[in-house]
C-alpha cells in the first residue's frame, strides 16, 4: 500500500511511525497547508513527495490510500474528495463534525467499494478486546449498570495557552474553529471503549454539556473558546442496562485516563486504561461475596493501522469501519441536542 499523509500536524506522527512500521506499506507522499509542518515532517520520516493541498496530490495521484490527519472539519471535504479520487481511507476521529457528514462519507465509500476506516485508538488496547470477550462470553452475566469515564487535565494545568501551540488546541476549543469540544475530541472515544466492551449500543440517552471560562474575554484572537469542556451523559443501553458515560478536560491530575465499569448480573468488570498502561480486573463467582478482584491479562491484538493495511491488501472491509463511526456521530449529535431539551426538574429545597 502506498500511503499518502493528509495533514502532518501532531497525531500524523503516529500514524507515521506505525504505518510505516507494516510490511508492504510505503509512506507516498505528505501533504500540508502548513509548510513548515510539511517539510518538518517529511524529513524526520524521509518521504520524498510533498504537497501543498490534497488537489495536487490526487492530480499526481501515485499512492493507493490516504490517512487523513486534518482537524475534525477538514474531515468531511477531504475524504469525499479522496472517495471520489478511488482512494482508499483511513480518517482520523470524530469522522465529521455531524451525522448527516458522517453518513454522507460512509454511504459514498461504501457505494465506490473503498476500504473505510476510523481511527478509534482504542481498538489498540488488548485488554479491551479481552473485557468484550468475558463479556460475550456471559462471565459477567448479563450488564445492567455501566460507569464510564474519560478524563484529561489539560485546559486546567493551561498547557494550551502557551501561544507557540496555539495551533493544535485552538481547533479544539472553539466551536468557529470547527470543535465539538470534549464531546468530538474524546467522547467519541469513550463511547466507543464502553459500548464495544459491554456489547450493546446505545438506545437512549440525557446529556448535560459545560463550558467553563478560561482566559477573560474568553476568546483565542478573533474565536471564542465556547467549546464544551466536560459531558455527562446519562443513557440507556439496547440490552436494557443504564449507565453514565462522563468526560472532562478540566480533570487535574489526569493526563489522559479512562476507566470503564460493568456490572451484571454473575459480576463485575473494570477496566481502567492511561498513558501509564491498562489493567483489567473481575469480581465473580465466590468472590462477589468477599469483594475480591482477580486481574486478567490479556494477548496483543492488532492495531487499526495494521488492521486497515490488511483489509486494503486483501480487499476485505473491517472495523471501525465508517458506518460504525457515523453511529458514534449521531450520540455525539443527540447529547448536543439534549443538552439543549434540559429535560430535568430542579431542585427547590
Ligand atoms: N485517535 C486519536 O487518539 C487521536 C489523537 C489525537 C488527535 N486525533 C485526531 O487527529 C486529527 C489531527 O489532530 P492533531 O492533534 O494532529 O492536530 P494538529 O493541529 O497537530 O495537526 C493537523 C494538521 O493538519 C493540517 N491541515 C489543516 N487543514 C488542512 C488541509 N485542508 N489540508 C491538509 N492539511 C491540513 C494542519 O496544518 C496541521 O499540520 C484530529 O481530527 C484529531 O481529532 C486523534
Amino acid at each position: 500500500m502506498r500511503l499518502l499523509v493528509l495533514g502532518t500536524g501532531r497525531m500524523a506522527e503516529n500514524h507515521a511511525m506505525h504505518f510505516g512500521a507494516i510490511d508492504g506499506v510505503s509512506l507516498a507522499g505528505g501533504v500540508d497547508v502548513d509548510p513548515n509542518n510539511l517539510s518538518a515532517f517529511n524529513a524526520k520520516f524521509g518521504i520524498a513527495n510533498a504537497f501543498p493541498s490534497l488537489d495536487a496530490a490526487l492530480a499526481w495521484g501515485e499512492f493507493d490510500a490516504i490517512t487523513n490527519v486534518t482537524p475534525d472539519s477538514i474531515h468531511h471535504p477531504t475524504t469525499m474528495k479522496a472517495i471520489a479520487a478511488g482512494k482508499h481511507i483511513f480518517c482520523e476521529k470524530p469522522l465529521a463534525t455531524d451525522y448527516g457528514r458522517a453518513m454522507e462519507m460512509t454511504e459514498a465509500a461504501e457505494r465506490a467499494g473503498l476500504i473505510n476506516m476510523v481511527n478509534l485508538s482504542y481498538r489498540n488496547v488488548a485488554e479491551l478486546h479481552k473485557a468484550r470477550e468475558l463479556v460475550a462470553a456471559g462471565t459477567i452475566g448479563t450488564v445492567k449498570h455501566i460507569e464510564a469515564s474519560y478524563l484529561q487535565g489539560w485546559v486546567a494545568a493551561r498547557d494550551w495557552s502557551d501561544p507557540s501551540i496555539e495551533g493544535p488546541w485552538l481547533w479544539r476549543l472553539s466551536k468557529g474553529h470547527g470543535s465539538n469540544g470534549t464531546l468530538g475530541d474524546i467522547g467519541i472515544h469513550i463511547v466507543d471503549f464502553t459500548t464495544f466492551a459491554a456489547g450493546t449500543d446505545i438506545a437512549s440517552m440525557n446529556c448535560r454539556l459545560q463550558t467553563f471560562k478560561k482566559v477573560e474575554g474568553d476568546k483565542m484572537g478573533e474565536y471564542v473558546l465556547d467549546a464544551n469542556d466536560s459531558f455527562i451523559i446519562s443513557a440507556e443501553f439496547d440490552n436494557g442496562a443504564i449507565g453514565t458515560i462522563h468526560s472532562s478536560r478540566w480533570a487535574s491530575g489526569h493526563s489522559n485516563d479512562q476507566r470503564l465499569r460493568l456490572y451484571g448480573d454473575k459480576g463485575g468488570l473494570e477496566l481502567s486504561h492511561g498513558h501509564w498502561g491498562s489493567l483489567l480486573r473481575i469480581c465473580t463467582g465466590a468472590d462477589i461475596a468477599e469483594g475480591k478482584w482477580q486481574e486478567v491479562k490479556a494477548e496483543p491484538v492488532q492495531t487499526n493501522y495494521q488492521r486497515f493495511a490488511e483489509a486494503v491488501r486483501t480487499g476485505v472491509q473491517t472495523e471501525p469501519s465508517f458506518r460504525h463511526a457515523a453511529k458514534l456521530q449521531q450520540v455525539l449529535d443527540l447529547a448536543l441536542v439534549a443538552d439543549l431539551d434540559r429535560g430535568e426538574h430542579k431542585v427547590t429545597a
